[in-house]
């Protein structure tokens, strides 16, 4: 069973695609966290955001895994833990660009495609419903205004004890959404079977809700 949640920036795409999967008891793979992973590596090593075969090399020389823990996924590199690293302003700001190469892309995907063949998922990212499973049997695209996006994102960065503001939020979340709709290779876009549902002014239970009830009408699980 494959479940693929897409969307941009802080729609909800994790927090809701983890939820479900625990619900169902499937795996839930955040593919974010491994285009931020790959763009951690690339700081780390000082190795330029543009260059595809530099960051290509140390995927392949540091694999990105994750790591179940008391219900928090853990995101590690050669067995170091990095989840709260990938989540901090310089990260953000320049996973695009490296989102946006060939290369890393098709190292990547093609992991992901490996971890959907041996288990069922709820996958969560950009391109999951287009490209990565095509042939998912349920599809969601979840959207929000920008600015309750950035609102939830300023909230959440608190909580992590990053102090951004939240027009600076805003600006970046939209600059991140355009070029990730803009790029060539596999753009954000909502899937053509794919069911848009509109998390605004919705809670979290109240997203749940309605995409179990999706997910039950077409699986019947
Ligand atoms: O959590 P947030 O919405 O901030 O982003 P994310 O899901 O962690 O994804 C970070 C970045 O990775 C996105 O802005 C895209 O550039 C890239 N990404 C992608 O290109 N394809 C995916 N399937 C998932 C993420
Ligand atoms: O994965 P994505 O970037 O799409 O978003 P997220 O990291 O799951 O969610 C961003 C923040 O919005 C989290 O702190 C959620 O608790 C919050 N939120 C939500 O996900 N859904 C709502 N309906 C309301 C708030």
């Amino acid at each position: 069973m494959q479940i693929a949640i897409d969307g941009p920036a802080s729609a909800g795409k994790s927090t809701i695609a983890k939820i479900i999967a625990a619900k169902l008891n499937y795996v839930y793979t955040d593919t974010g966290a491994m285009y931020r992973a790959a763009t951690w590596l690339a700081r780390q090593n000082k190795i330029d955001y543009s260059d595809a075969d530099g960051i290509a090399k140390l995927i392949k020389q540091f694999p990105i895994s994750f790591r179940v823990e008391s219900d928090k996924q853990h995101v590690l590199v050669a067995g170091h833990d990095i989840s709260e690293d990938i989540r901090q302003p310089q990260i953000s700001k320049n996973v695009s660009q490296v989102a946006a190469l060939a290369s890393v892309r098709d190292l990547l995907v093609q992991q992901q495609r490996q971890i959907a063949q041996e288990n069922d998922v709820v996958m969560d990212g950009r391109d999951i419903g287009t490209t990565v499973l095509p042939d998912a049997q349920v599809k969601i695209f979840l959207v929000a205004s920008v600015q309750e996006r950035a609102h939830r994102r300023y909230l959440e960065n608190k909580t992590r004890g990053i102090e951004t503001s939240l027009s600076t939020i805003e600006d970046e979340i939209a600059a991140r959404d355009y070029k990730d709709s803009h790029r060539q290779i596999s753009p954000l876009k909502k899937a053509s079977d794919a069911i848009e549902v509109d998390t605004t002014k919705l809670e979290i239970n109240q997203v749940v809700e309605e995409i179990l009830k999706i997910i039950h009408n077409k699986t019947n699980n």
